[in-house]
This record gives structure tokens, sequence and C-alpha cells, in this order.
């Protein structure tokens, strides 16, 4: 009998095909309710982060540089009160084999699928985890298919994403390219049941523990070269996974005094499911329109449980413009002369005003830099906005309106992060785990991990259960 292909039958076969594409049955880390046994997942790995630092070497990923950006950090002081001013270093992630962090979070996956006999690999991403997964998989020879949403219904797409198709095809890589919308999820789950590879996606335990090592190496690198830990991590946040296993690692190699801050750039008003809107960003990646939905409710990712829980490990979360992005992408190229992508310098925007905060003797850490290659100059990105009706001024980054202007700043003292609200974010998670969950009883369990979730006590979770009239 032939295989019921509709949306439904292939959506409501989906946890059966995850777990013969992913190797993990979610359902023996579940409760009955809203808990479920994080760790236990993530131990599922099955590899240290010893072993995994080894899988990693031997296709060359790891044990990048770290620069110190004496230029950028003195401009900065030129901006900071009296004594204040940290030192900014960078972790240099772009000297990764496909040119991002992203290469470590795709190497496990891809070992572990060569390991258990897959004869290929599969990612849903239209950004740097593309290119990643794809040079692992030739370096190990499996196959690989790449799932890109990457136009609008007239068929046009981002610079940065249509150049990544080209990369990853480079690698020997097939692309699937898909327009905005619910089919990317559809035709992922049908590639996965034809084909039976191995999903490698960016939110399983392998995809966060091969992150680990980064926030490790910088641990590491720090005690040896400056004799303590950092004192500030900037991560740029998306999906969460950067922020998470860099901030695992650090915790790992005893790092636990060290703040870790995500970044995200600022597309407040703007849609991502959006067809009309999709082509009105000038950034793929690295922003609030992943970064808010993944952070309050992690799981909508493509693997029934996301490794990936930013709210268990930030400290703080602010934002950026896109003009002060592109601001500090010029200044990093024309005053320390490194030329790298955007996703990097979201978290460099950030630190720059946030150095201004912090004593001349404090260390903070841009835990990446990328650079994946063509499309990644800022200035397709910015004929495209303008193709597309944006206004590109200069001014004060605070009159921008995400989809129609960029201000890029008169000058650098514009540079200002924006402090989102931690515990509004850890309010809306609550309150879309009861959302999620509408049948069930809340236990005592649920409220402890609910605390786990949001790093907060048990009296914060039961006062918004309070608040929401939610019995307990
Ligand atoms: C180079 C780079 N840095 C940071 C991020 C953000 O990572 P995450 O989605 O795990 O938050 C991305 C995501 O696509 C990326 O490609």
């Amino acid at each position: 009998m032939n295989k019921d292909m509709s949306y439904k039958a292939v959506n409501d076969r989906k946890n059966e095909i995850m777990k013969k594409a992913v190797g993990i049955d979610y359902g023996t880390f579940e409760s009955k309710g809203i808990a479920f046994d994080y760790e236990g997942m993530m131990k599922k790995v099955g590899y240290t982060i010893d072993e995994i630092k080894e899988i990693e070497g031997r296709t060359g990923i790891g044990n990048t540089p770290v620069y110190e950006l004496r230029n950028l950090t003195a401009l900065a002081r030129k901006f900071a009160p009296e004594g204040k001013g940290a030192r900014i270093f960078v972790k240099d992630e772009a000297a990764n084999p496909s040119g991002s962090y992203k290469a470590r979070r795709a190497a496990a996956s891809v070992y572990h699928a060569k390991k258990m006999g897959y004869k290929g690999v599969i990612a849903a991403t239209s950004g740097n985890y593309g290119a990643a997964v794809a040079s692992q998989a030739a370096m190990l020879g499996l196959k690989c298919i790449i799932v890109q949403e990457c136009y609008d219904s007239e068929h046009k797409g981002q610079p940065e994403i249509v150049e990544k198709a080209r990369k990853c095809e480079a690698y020997g890589a097939e692309v699937v390219q898909l327009t905005v919308g619910p089919e990317l999820f559809y035709t992922f789950l049908v590639l996965l049941e034809e084909t039976g590879y191995f999903n490698a996606s960016l939110y399983t335990p392998f995809g966060i523990a091969g992150v680990e090592t980064l926030g490790y190496e910088i641990a590491e690198q720090f005690k040896e070269k400056e004799g303590k830990f950092p004192d500030v991590v900037v991560a740029t946040n998306a999906g969460g996974g950067n922020l998470t296993g860099t901030a695992r690692g650090l915790i790992k190699a005893g790092a636990t005094d060290t703040q870790v801050i995500g970044a995200s750039v600022d597309l407040s008003g703007l849609h991502m499911a959006s067809d009309k809107q999709f082509n009105k960003k000038s950034f793929t990646t690295g922003h609030t329109g992943f970064g808010i939905p993944f952070a309050t409710w992690p799981d909508r990712s493509d693997v029934p449980r996301s490794a990936a829980r930013p709210l268990r490990y930030m400290d703080r979360y602010v934002t950026v413009t896109q003009g002060e992005v592109f601001y500090i992408t010029e200044a990093l190229a024309q005053v320390e002369g490194l030329e790298r992508g955007p996703a990097g310098n979201t978290s460099l925007a950030a630190a720059f005003s946030l150095a201004q905060e912090l004593d001349k003797d404090k260390i903070i850490v841009v835990q990446e830099t990328e650079y994946t290659g063509a499309g990644k100059h800022i200035q397709p990105q910015l004929s495209f906005a303008k193709d597309n009706g944006i206004k590109v001024v200069v001014g004060d980054p605070k009159d921008q309106v995400p989809g129609e202007n960029i201000v890029l700043p008169k000058d650098p003292s514009y540079i200002k992060v924006n402090e989102i609200k931690l515990d509004k974010l850890k309010r809306s998670f609550i309150k879309n785990a009861i959302a999620n969950n509408s049948d069930v009883d809340i236990t005592e369990k649920d409220i402890k991990f609910l605390a786990e979730e949001t790093r907060k006590d048990e009296e914060f979770v039961k006062s918004i259960l309070d608040e929401l009239g939610v019995k307990y």
C-alpha cells in the first residue's frame, strides 16, 4: 500500500520519522506533565567533552585564535566615563573549516551519523549551518541535503541566503530551495522519510554538545593568557544554541562567574513567516525574530525537544540595531583589519557599548566571528534593502523602524545597547508552557522544572501561575 503523503498524514508521523532520523526516543525523557529531563537528554549524546574535542579536531575544528581588539577598545574608551572601557576580545571562529562556529555544531552530528551507518545527513537551515553540515559531510564522505527557506513568493531572496546555497553546493550538497511558509517542515519530514538520512538538526543534544567546546576553549584560553576567566562573554542569539552551548562549556571549564550576555539585532514588528516582510529585514539571523520566540518556547524547533534553552543560561539580553551592526562591521574592518560577517558582529556591536559600562581592567569577549564566503559583505544587503524600499540614512539608531529604515549611527557614541527585560521573557516562557500543556495538572515537579528553565526560584513560577489563574 502506498503511504499517505498528505500534509496531515506526514505531520502525524512526525515522531516516528524523528525517532528514526535522530536515533533518540524523546519520549523517554518526558513526564506526563510539563517537565522533561533536560540533562538526561543531554547525556544521550554519549560523548564526553574531551571526545567531542577530539572528534572536532579530526576535521580541523576548534582551537581558534583569540584577538584583543585594541583599537576598538581605545575607541570605546573615548565615549566611556572615566575609568571605564573594558578590554574587548574576539574569538575568531571564522577560522573553522566552514567559516563559523556552526562547524562545531555540525561535527558530532555528522560523525555520529557516519558511526551509526546512515548514508547521509539532512539539515533544514538557510544559515551558516548549511555550509557547516555540507562541509563536514564532505570530509566524512556522507551525502548531504540542505533544505532552505530562501525566497518570497516573487522568487526574490536575500543575497546572503542565495550565496549560501552556492556555498553548500560547492561542498557537494544538494540544496532544496523553498519559499517562506509552512512547507519547509513538511518537505523536511518527507525527505527524512524517503532517504532514511540522519537529521543533523541544529537543536539535538549532538549540536549543542558540539558548541560546548567553544565555551570551554574560551575559559581555558583566558585562564592561560590573562590568568583569569573573562568577566563577560557576549553571544549572538537567535535559536539559542550558540548561547546555550557556549555557556555550558564555560560552566564545564569552571568559569561559573563569567556573565553571559545574549545579543540580537532588533527586528521588532517584522514577522518572519510573512511573505511580504520576509525581505524587509537586512539580517538573516541573530535577530529578535528568532531570538524572542525561541527563548520563550524552544520546542518550536525541528525536533520534539530542543537542546538549546537560552533562558537557563542568560544573565542579560540586549538588542542592537541593523545600522549599528553595519557600522561596527566597517569599523572592525577599518580599524582592526578584520572583515567578518554579520552574526558575530551583532555581539561585537553590543560589546562595544557594554564595554563602556565596565571598568578598564575587565575583559569582555565576543565569542565568535563568522565568514562563510560571498554575500557577507554589507554592500549587497544594503543594496537589496534599498531595492525593497528601505531608506538607508545616517542619524541616531534610536530612530530606526525595522522594515522601513536602516539608521547608520552618526558616530560611534550612538552605538548603545537596548535592554530586554528578562523577567518578561521568563513570564512568557511559563505562559507558553501552560498553553502548550493545557490538558495537564501542574505538579511540584513541573514547578521545579519551570524554575530551572527560567533560572528563577519556585516562588517566581508560582507568582506567574497565580497571575495566570492556573491551579497547581
Ligand atoms: C555564525 C552564527 N552566529 C550565531 C548564530 C546564532 O545562533 P543560534 O541560532 O544558536 O542562537 C547563528 C545562527 O544562525 C550563526 O550562523
